[in-house]
């Protein structure tokens, strides 16, 4: 296997900026980011995925905002959107637990930040937020559970923010080694 196989620059161009300027996105480009989320696959196409957004300068964003734990929104207050990802937990056509919903609501997320960084835009997610707030803020009907935060924006500038905040930027990106997430066969037995 090759130690460090080049992928797809959509990709290994993606990261997550704390930098954010709160210059518009167009109307046209933020529907063509749900529209990726939109045609994510997922389980008996369910799209359990629900997205609770605002827009800089809006009520809406301010909410979102109040939800997020200080580590986040002091660099999350400058992204032109915030958004809240939602799963419908439970499967309409039946009723049922949909134990995958998270599971797709992270795959319609994660193609919503393809597009973005097509686009020249970023993403950046967040789990430091209060999920029990956002229920209460947003309205969330039942069996809808908060899954993320996460803000979209155009890239700023880390001077503008507090030193340590910028300086998270500044730190290696690093992953786990190929072998140790691509199990081939089982856990603790040789591939095959
Ligand atoms: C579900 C989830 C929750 C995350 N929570 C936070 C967070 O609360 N604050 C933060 O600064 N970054 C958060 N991140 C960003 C990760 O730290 C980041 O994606 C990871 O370090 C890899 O870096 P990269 O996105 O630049 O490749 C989160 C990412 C995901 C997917």
């Amino acid at each position: 296997m090759h130690p460090q196989p080049a992928i797809h620059e959509l990709l290994s161009t993606r990261w997550s900026p704390v930098a954010f300027s709160p210059e518009p996105i167009d109307d046209a480009t933020l529907a063509a980011l749900f529209e990726a989320a939109r045609w994510a696959p997922s389980c008996f196409n369910a799209q359990p995925w629900r997205f609770v957004i605002g827009r800089h300068g809006t009520e809406a964003h301010a909410r979102i905002l109040s939800t997020l734990t200080p580590g986040n929104s002091v660099w999350a207050a400058n992204a032109y959107i915030l958004v809240i990802s939602v799963a419908h937990e439970v499967f309409s056509h039946n009723g049922k637990a949909n134990r995958w919903a998270g599971h797709d609501v992270g795959m319609a997320s994660m193609s919503l930040a393809v597009e973005a960084t097509a686009r020249g835009l970023f993403v950046h997610f967040m789990g430091g937020f209060d999920a029990a707030k956002a229920v209460e803020l947003l309205g969330l009907p039942e069996h809808h559970t908060p899954v993320a935060a996460f803000a979209i924006g155009h890239r700023g500038d880390p001077n503008a923010l507090p030193p340590e905040v910028a300086a998270k930027e500044a730190k290696a990106r690093t992953r786990k080694a190929l072998a140790e997430v691509m199990v081939e066969g089982a856990f603790g037995q040789p591939g095959g």
